[in-house]
């Protein structure tokens, strides 16, 4: 989740300005409640109110514990405080360090007429004099604070009759210079906001997104739902709808009791709706059915789309189902062989005429495969990164699926084009396509309701990181992203609390 305009988030972020420069109002516009911690808050709650000097002692002590508490857990945190101190700004900075949190600054300011003007005017005014101290005691902080090493320093200008104006973010420790170059990098390697960001550049509207549809709770309605759902889907934009093929419900999406349907027979459903939604599995476990039978299915649900059907197909890798379901399950590699020999197989029998093929491994005595495709359908060999299924995708796919997260696909992508050139096949004919599973909510506060929600045992932070929890347009820049750092050409969106058809309203976002 991104907090707000360039603040990363998990962030520790130390407020700094004179009493009545607008620290509380600022955070309170960009911070839920629980993430800001006030020393005058606690001071009423130690103390007999906000202004009980008295309790100030205590207050800071709770302060300090309640601040290392969240930043240990990798969650924001805002310290609502003066901020003037330097031994303490020195002790939250060694925090976030020590926390791998974004050391954050956020400066204050506003005329000292201002400043002074809505002292006056509150129910408990500052002294004047002590008002004084402080507006010297700032000017002096905002000097010192660039040279400290924060991460981020953002600076808030409160200017009478305006709204505040928020200055783009400014990484410190380096000179501002127009143009500069180097991007400096938030402890997640995002580039922070500042005046380098990357201009964008590629396709404007990013990659084709398709919604992959793992859970299906549809109540007493099944073919209501899932009518629903690809309908509401094609009316958001989406490219397509692809869905899980497995016999019992995987552990990572659902109980094993909840329902998952057969996928060409579901798919058959929603070619019935003829809107222009390409429609496929991801993905297929080759061991499921004979590769002639596969192909068998994908020509018919491509004829009965009009030519937009694809199919995902993979090794399988859930053994408990294959046993469950009386199917084979033999070890990795003959799976790998078995893969390369399905793909060989249905392109064989999708080609034109009736002739016998022999190629590689497969050998037919015909290729009687009637109603062929009417158009081409891709076939995406997915497999989260393993070798041999990379080089089955060069030597034999349209498309190779692999994991959306970039750490992967820095060493993936290069994999997949060395066996495209090994196979000596151009790398623009395999198109990579990703899985993500997004966490995805209306906005930030439904986002973080929903990581609590799904995340488990795992903890928040950590499932809102792994997941990038945050709003649709947020998920949306980020497969913008994904294109242009690795060539993504299509994400599949597996959402893992879609509820049904009036759900797809809050993916909206992430279409074009
Ligand atoms: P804050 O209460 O936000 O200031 O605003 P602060 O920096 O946190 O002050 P201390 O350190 O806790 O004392 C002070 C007053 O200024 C008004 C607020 O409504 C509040 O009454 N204010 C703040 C504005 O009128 N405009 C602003 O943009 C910000
Ligand atoms: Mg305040």
């Amino acid at each position: 989740m991104s907090a707000t305009d360039g603040i990363p988030d998990p962030a520790l972020v130390v407020l700094v300005g004179a009493s009545g420069s607008g620290k509380s109002t600022w955070a309170a516009s960009r911070f839920r409640a629980s993430e800001i911690v006030s020393s005058d808050a606690l001071r009423a709650v130690v103390g007999s109110g906000e202004h009980d000097l008295d309790a100030s002692a205590d207050a800071f002590d709770l302060l300090d514990r309640i601040v290392a508490g969240r930043a240990r857990r990798r969650l924001s945190v805002v310290v609502d405080t003066l901020g003037l101190d330097p031994t303490m700004r020195r002790a939250w900075l060694a925090l976030a360090r020590e926390t791998g949190l974004a050391a954050v600054v956020v400066r204050l300011t506003a005329p000292e007429r201002v400043v002074r003007q809505r002292n006056r005017e509150r129910d408990r005014s500052v002294p004047a004099a002590v008002l004084t101290r402080q507006l010297r005691s700032a000017r002096r902080a905002m000097a010192e604070i660039d040279a400290e090493g924060w991460d981020l320093v953002v600076d808030v200008v409160h200017e009478p009759e305006a709204l505040p104006r928020e200055r783009a973010p400014r990484p410190v420790g380096r000179p501002a210079t127009p143009g500069a170059t180097t991007l400096e990098r938030s402890p997640t390697g995002e580039p922070m906001s500042g005046p380098a960001e990357r201009p964008a550049r590629g396709d404007r509207d990013g990659p084709e997104i398709v919604l992959q549809v793992s859970r299906f709770p549809w109540g007493e309605d099944p073919s209501g739902w899932l009518r629903g759902v690809a309908l509401a889907a094609a009316e958001a934009g989406f490219g397509g709808v692809a869905l899980m093929d497995h016999l019992i419900q995987i552990p990572q999406v659902d109980r094993a009791w909840e329902p998952i349907p057969e996928p060409f027979v579901a798919l058959g459903h929603l070619a019935a709706l003829g809107t222009s939604l390409r429609l496929g599995t991801l993905c297929t476990p080759v061991t499921f059915r004979p590769a002639g039978v596969l192909a068998k299915a994908v020509a018919t649900l491509d004829v009965l789309t009009g030519g937009h059907a694809f199919v995902g197909i993979g090794a399988g890798w859930w053994e408990r189902e294959h046993v469950a379901y009386g199917i084979g399950f033999p070890p990795a590699r003959e799976r790998e062989d078995l893969l390369e020999s399905a793909v060989e197989t249905v392109r064989a029998l999708w080609s034109a005429g009736t002739k016998p093929y022999a190629g590689a491994r497969v050998s037919l005595p015909e290729t009687t495969c009637y109603p062929r495709p009417v158009g081409t359908p891709q076939i995406l060999v997915g497999g989260s990164g393993k070798r041999r299924t990379l080089r089955t995708a060069a030597r034999l796919g349209d498309a190779c699926n692999l994991p959306s997260d970039p750490a992967a696909l820095d060493v993936l992508v290069p994999l997949l084009r060395a066996h495209c050139a090994d196979a000596g096949r151009d790398p623009d004919e395999v198109a990579v396509t990703v899985l993500d599973v997004p966490a995805v909510g209306r906005d930030r506060e439904d986002a973080r309701a929903r990581v609590e929600r799904l995340r488990g045992r795992a903890a928040a932070a950590t499932y809102a990181a792994r997941h990038h929890a945050g709003t649709a347009t947020e998920h949306r820049d980020r497969y913008r992203r994904l294109a242009e750092s690795h060539g993504v050409r299509t994400v599949f969106v597996a959402v893992p609390d879609l509820s049904g058809p009036d759900d797809i309203e809050r993916l909206a976002g992430l279409v074009p």
